[in-house]
């Protein structure tokens, strides 16, 4: 019999016992595989006594539409930076990744599949060089991988995101408020911008631009001029003011290497007060109920495509490498693109042209080129 063991790492993400589904369903198969799953990413390999479940087809039976992950996940240390407590309380981190290959091999392990974003596909990246088999995922409400078309995950976040800008434009509009959502996505803007032309924002700011505070307020105050109205503003959680910083939230959690985001909707509701802008104004933060709750049926289908196409990789050999969606393709990419650098907005993005033609404010001057316009003869 061969083993696979299957890993769930970082962030939570809706789709992520799709793909779970998806794998033991296509390893079933195959007579001579089992497939095993480690308890909060690699933790359950690592921790004494271990924490491995074994997953078969009773065990993921309707997991395809619950959201979070059966066998739980963590964006906490991991096997390169594992926490250990010193004798003065102190906290320091240690390299435990040989130990988990070890470990691995004793657990007679032929494969694994780490499904995760940037974070976990560069564990699984070092692991790989260390020689173990490894396959990627690619998992992220923020959609922020290269490599791939999107990642899992993030549509079910922008329709969350955009039925909460529905909600909020009835209020808005009933009190003339401006109402300023802060959505997720830490340095990428695809959340939000995807939110805001589904929504109809009249604003959106994202971490690729950094925003000119005069230019927001001016397109509000237009906005309000128009008529009685109300506006919609959509700021990306890593959204910053020109020459400012990101705004970020205190975190001391053990392990936790990441700078928690959070806190621009405040920050940029009390700017536009110090420059004058003078209607009501409110802030809604998502956060995490954008990871929550069942994936739409969209993220399903990319989840089981994932899924199944990483167990064939692992028929094929395919180690090193992480499924990709390749319009209309599913193909496997190496690791090392993958994580080379990550999927941002760029000023020539499709999307960004969209949003300039509705009007939508992204608080800079975004220079266009003139539109062709075709010479129209008589008589045609
Ligand atoms: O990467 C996914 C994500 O939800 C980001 O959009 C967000 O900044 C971060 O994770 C939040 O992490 P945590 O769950 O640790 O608060």
């Amino acid at each position: 019999m061969k083993r696979l063991l299957v890993a769930t790492g970082g962030g939570d993400c809706p789709g992520l016992n799709a793909v779970i589904r998806a794998i033991v369903h296509r390893a079933s198969q195959e007579k001579d595989w089992e497939v095993l799953g480690s308890i909060q990413a690699f933790n359950g390999v690592l921790w004494e006594p271990t924490e491995v479940v074994r997953l078969d087809i009773d065990t993921v039976k309707g997991i395809h539409f619950q959201g979070g992950t059966i066998i739980e996940t963590t964006n906490k240390g991991g096997p390169f930076s594992w926490p250990v407590k010193d004798k003065d309380g102190k906290w320091s981190y240690v390299d435990r990744s040989d130990e988990m290959i070890r470990k691995l091999q004793i657990m007679q392990i032929d494969a694994v599949i780490s499904i995760g974003g940037d974070g976990s596909q560069q564990i699984s990246e070092k692991l790989y060089r260390k020689g173990l088999n490894i396959i990627g995922v690619p998992k992220t409400i923020d959609n922020d991988l290269s490599s791939t078309d999107s990642t899992f995950g993030f549509q079910t976040a922008v329709e969350i995101a955009t039925e909460a800008v529905d909600k909020l434009v009835t209020t808005a509009a009933s009190h003339n408020r401006v109402f300023v959502m802060e959505v997720m996505g830490r340095e990428a803007g695809w959340i939000a911008m995807n939110a805001a032309v589904a929504g109809g924002a009249d604003v959106c700011l994202i971490p690729e631009m950094p925003y000119d505070i005069e230019l927001v307020k001016e397109a509000l105050e237009k906005r309000f001029k128009r008529d009685r109205g109300f506006a919609v503003v959509i700021v990306a959680e890593g959204a910053r003011p020109k020459g400012g910083e990101m705004a970020t939230q205190q975190n001391d959690e053990v392990g936790y290497a990441n700078k928690r985001l959070g806190g621009i909707a405040r920050k940029l509701i009390d700017d536009l007060k110090n420059a004058g802008f003078k209607h009501d104004m409110r802030e809604t933060v998502l956060g995490h109920l954008q990871r929550g709750g069942v994936p739409i049926a969209y993220d399903r289908v990319l989840s089981a495509q994932f899924g199944v196409k990483a167990f064939e990789m692992v028929l094929n050999g395919d180690f090193g490498k992480m499924v990709a969606y390749r319009h209309p393709k599913f193909v496997a990419v190496p690791l090392i693109d993958a994580i080379s650098k990550p999927n941002l907005v760029t000023a020539d993005n499709a999307l960004v042209k969209t949003m300039q033609g509705l009007g939508i404010c992204m608080g800079v001057k975004i220079p266009r080129k003139a539109p062709k316009v075709a010479k129209v003869t008589k008589g045609e």
